[in-house]
């Protein structure tokens, strides 16, 4: 029986493009967006290779008659373009798929059966490419959903094992792709605590140069699974052949890029597969992660444009919808508050003019009191002393505030100093015979058991059954897993090698039961920072929070780099205490993302609180630009002492700029040369006015002088940064 078989005739008709052994002639498959292809080839004996990466062809079938462009002899021992390469039989490169078959054999060969493209809407397609092990009854499936306009490719793998036995899978990638032009520059992001996202690009050498984490949890701690890769030249933000992406998945993950003995690249990227061998019982698939990859040929500007607006469209949840600013009380009080303290600073937050307050850690817990990070993590109940009267007395308070209310968990992590840890020992991720080690006095909650992923579900359904009001969550995960061991895995008789994977699966479906009950309440990923913040949870979350470091300095280098990745709707942004800059510096960065606030907003000044009220009004009425306009990096803080950055609305009538001085040496630095604009449209006339002018300063912008849009993108605009004029937001609009 054909896959045809199990589709409605006409589809098939229209769409199963080939069969193999119908044709004499190789099948050429070909993956296209807008500007942009990837096409592949079978050969006589039905392997599948990579054979083009480039810009979009007119006539994809003039390959068919082509013979190979590159002079690479695949009959030899160098075999590098396999469009998903097996391990055990005639390819010495590294694998994309290495497994065990039932009977022990470790050898694996894949041949192209059947491709076929449906398409979802007039801009979204999914081809998938049936392969097949022609001795074993072991399929592999290649997903390529694309995204026309938007030049976007997500990729997975589904393995699908019909023998008559367990097969083992070592090494199971997402995706195998391959470049043939010539120099390759890499882009990878590392990271620690309070240092997230820190960028370095290299030319790649010959070998293989790997990105990937081994952490469990927490898993871009250390380093990120975000990549940019620059084709003939290092990365330039408006020329050039880029591709731009992240493998999409919270665990452990492993980035291969290899330059092979024809100075090629090949690229593979999948879950870790370090002490992660999976047992695929007869009848069952694999589904991997996916890798999303944005390509273009006009830099890197186009490809995160790209792939914001793809991620705001089809990917993170309510992604063109609103947000709510905020005050947060973690750095304004820590651990220390009661209700007095909480009510007054619900009239803090209302008089500042955000739409909530946030509660942060150190509400709960009560044989453990939660009064610092030592204890009470897991114990998910009020603090009497705290909070006599409950959340629901907050939510209400909060409420008769004007503000709504939202609250802090993390609810994957257990204190050992918790009645959770000593009720359910076996439910906490340790190895029974060793000492514990903690993160953060902490230890991992084992998702793969069915019963903690009720617990965690049970958390948060809890919170909203007794609180229907409760606005927001945020929702934490502060330590990575060591001694990885899971008891419920031991007691089920199942390898402990599946404990990564299945604790990422229980988290995605205990996600997934928390917004089938609740699909549109806000929800932010944090991880200690930016430990967390991928394409599968920000299914399920609204937006995350990329650092605790919020230095207003730091930050424009850290937003700046997210930005490659991430549309400014996602990315919490909390104005706080941190640094030696002056309110509106801080205020004006924090307003380049979801703007939120961190401080004890009624010890501010009064020309500073009349500041922040006046921003947060400017705020709401720009922030349709930040969350949904098109971001455009114009001057990069690692090329200038300064940054610049817009954001311009669909009709290009309006345009926010902001322009940071962030190396402020006397009377060396400022903005000696003009920022040319980027985005607007050259034949319209715009206006410039600066907008969050701190109480009794005024601006140096002459607002009346009309300039075309042309002009703006051609000579460009000073936004005058000094020494006293250290950020400068401005706004742009339209003159008719
Ligand atoms: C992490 C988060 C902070 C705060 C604390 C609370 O560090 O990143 O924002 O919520 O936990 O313990």
């Amino acid at each position: 029986m054909t896959a045809c078989q199990y589709k409605p005739l006409l589809l098939c008709a229209i769409f199963l493009t080939a069969i193999t052994g119908l044709f004499a002639q190789p099948v050429t498959i070909a993956i296209e967006t807008r500007d942009h292809a990837l096409l592949m080839q079978t050969d006589k004996d039905d392997h599948l290779w990579t054979i083009y990466f480039g810009k979009r062809l007119n006539n994809v079938a003039e390959y068919i008659a082509t013979p190979s462009l590159d002079h690479m002899s695949i009959s030899d021992a160098g075999t590098y373009n396999g469009a998903y390469t097996p391990a055990g039989t005639w390819s010495f490169s590294e694998p994309a798929l290495q497994l065990t078959h039932a009977d022990g054999n470790p050898s694996l060969d894949l041949k192209y059966i059947s491709h076929q493209t449906t398409k979802e809407t007039d801009e979204i397609s999914l081809t998938v490419i049936k392969l097949q092990d022609p001795v074993y009854a072991l399929t592999v499936d290649l997903y390529y959903k694309t995204w026309n306009k938007e030049n976007v490719i997500e990729q997975w793998t589904e393995i699908s094992n019909n023998e008559k036995g367990n097969v083992v899978l070592q090494k199971y990638a997402s995706a195998n792709l391959y470049f043939t032009k010539k120099d390759f520059y890499l882009t990878s992001f590392q990271g620690e605590y309070l240092k997230e996202m820190q960028p370095q690009e290299e030319h790649l050498t010959q070998g293989i140069k790997t990105i990937e984490s081994k952490l469990g949890t927490r898993a871009m701690l250390l380093g990120t699974p975000n990549f940019i890769l620059s084709f003939g030249a290092p990365a330039k933000e408006n020329s050039g052949n880029v591709v731009l992406g992240q493998l999409a998945w919270s665990s452990n993950y492993k980035l291969d890029f290899e330059i092979d003995s024809y100075k090629n690249l090949r690229f593979i990227a999948g879950i870790n597969p370090y002490a992660s061998a999976y047992t695929l019982s007869p009848g069952k698939h694999f589904k991997t992660p996916s890798l999303i990859y944005s390509v273009s040929a006009n830099g890197t500007g186009q490809a995160s444009r790209q792939l914001q607006s793809w991620a705001r469209k089809y990917r993170v949840l309510d992604g063109e919808g609103s947000r709510l600013t905020l005050l947060n009380n973690w750095e304004a009080t820590y651990f220390d508050f009661d209700e007095p303290k909480l009510t007054a600073l619900f009239r803090d937050a209302s008089n500042l003019g955000v739409d909530m307050f946030l509660l942060d850690d150190g509400w709960f817990g009560n044989k453990y009191p939660r009064n610092d990070d030592h204890a009470g993590l897991g114990d998910w109940q009020e603090n009497v002393k705290k909070l006599p009267h409950g959340i629901g007395y907050l939510v209400k308070q909060a409420k008769e505030a004007g503000v709504k209310f939202g609250i802090w968990i993390e609810p994957e992590m257990v204190n050992p100093k918790s009645e959770l840890y000593e009720k359910h020992l076996d439910w906490v991720i340790r190895q029974p015979a060793r000492p514990e080690k903690y993160y953060r006095n902490q230890l991992v909650l084992d998702l793969s058991n069915p019963e903690v992923q009720d617990f965690v579900f049970g958390i948060v359904d809890g919170l909203f059954t007794k609180n229907p009001e409760l606005a927001f969550i945020k929702w934490d995960c502060n330590a990575v897993i060591y001694n990885a061991y899971s008891a419920w895995l031991n007691k089920n008789k199942l390898p402990q090698t599946h404990l990564y994977v299945d604790y990422v699966k229980g988290l995605y479906s205990v996600l997934q039961r928390i917004r089938t009950k609740y699909p549109k309440v806000p929800m932010m990923l944090c991880s200690g920072g930016g430990g967390r913040g991928d394409y599968e949870l920000l299914k399920y979350f609204t937006e995350f929070w990329p650092s605790d470091d919020t230095e207003p300095v730091e930050r424009i280098f850290l937003q700046w780099n997210y930005s490659y990745f991430f549309p400014s709707i996602t990315m919490d942004c909390h104005v706080t205490d941190w640094g030696k800059q002056p309110i509106k510096f801080r205020v004006d960065v924090a307003s380049m993302g979801k703007l939120g606030f961190d401080i004890v907003a009624g010890k501010l000044s009064k020309d500073d609180l009349l500041f922040c009220q006046q921003a947060i009004k400017n705020y709401n009425s720009f922030k349709d630009l930040v969350w949904h306009g098109t971001q455009y990096r114009l001057a990069s803080p690692y090329e200038n002492p300064f940054a610049s950055m817009a954001y311009v609305n669909e009709d290009k009538s309006r345009a926010i700029v902001f322009n940071y001085l962030h190396s402020n040496r006397f009377m060396h630095t400022g903005t000696e040369r003009p920022v040319i604009l980027n985005g607007l449209d050259a034949e319209k006339k715009y206006r410039i006015r600066e907008l969050n002018i701190y109480p009794g300063t005024s601006s140096v912008i002459d607002s009346s002088i009309v300039y075309t849009g042309d002009f703006l993108m051609k000579a460009g605009f000073n936004p005058d940064l000094n020494g006293n004029r250290t950020s400068v937001l401005l706004e742009i609009n339209e003159v008719k």
